[in-house]
């Protein structure tokens, strides 16, 4: 059941899709190997706006995916997480949270694009973003530096992310979220 941690409201919400072991021993999200990779890129002056949570709030077990059930569980809280921290934005890692967000999982189609996403009674922009274990898996190389990358895959997530801040730092336009009947 671990909460939700960070700035209590934020103007970048980062949510993941279930505590890995490591987390599930500290606490908190993205603490581990891959939590890390993702924290790397991450300027310093960013930490206090922002607010990690996860897809669903307990470690499924041998890191299986979520079961629809988990999913839907943990749903009314995760909204009602989101509605109270009215972020601008939701930096989504993975295909499970861009499922729970347009139940699409399809991340190498979204990633890169922004859009307008309603949850409960909010509005935001919703980035979806490669997982980052996902990159630590399917590196082609150790990288030696900070400054080197470890496949081609691993350059977008880097790029996504940065770009991703850079856009809300520069201010988002109004976000409108359309029904499928208004579409
Ligand atoms: N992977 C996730 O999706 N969330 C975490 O908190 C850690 C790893």
């Amino acid at each position: 059941k671990m909460k939700p941690s960070g700035a209590d409201e934020s103007l970048v919400y980062m949510l993941g899709e279930a505590p890995g072991e490591d987390e599930d021993r500290k606490g908190k999200q993205f603490v581990g190997v891959s939590g890390q990779l993702l924290r790397d890129q991450i300027p310093d002056e960013w930490e206090e706006f922002l607010r990690w949570n996860n897809v669903i709030r307990d470690r499924p077990p041998k890191n299986r995916k979520p079961s629809p059930a988990e999913i839907e569980c943990c749903r009314p809280a995760l909204i009602r997480d989101i509605e109270s921290a009215l972020p601008a934005a939701i930096f989504g890692f993975g295909g499970t949270p861009l499922d729970w967000a347009i139940e699409d999982a399809r991340i190498s189609l979204w990633r890169g694009k922004r859009f307008p996403v309603r949850v409960g009674s909010h509005t935001c922009w919703y980035y979806p973003i490669y997982h980052p274990s996902y990159i630590l898996r399917t590196r082609r190389r150790e990288p030696d530096s900070d400054s080197e990358v470890g496949s081609e895959l691993e350059r977008v997530f880097r790029f996504d992310i940065s770009h991703a801040f850079a856009d809300v730092k520069a201010g988002l336009p109004t976000p409108k979220a359309y029904s499928a009947e208004e579409a």
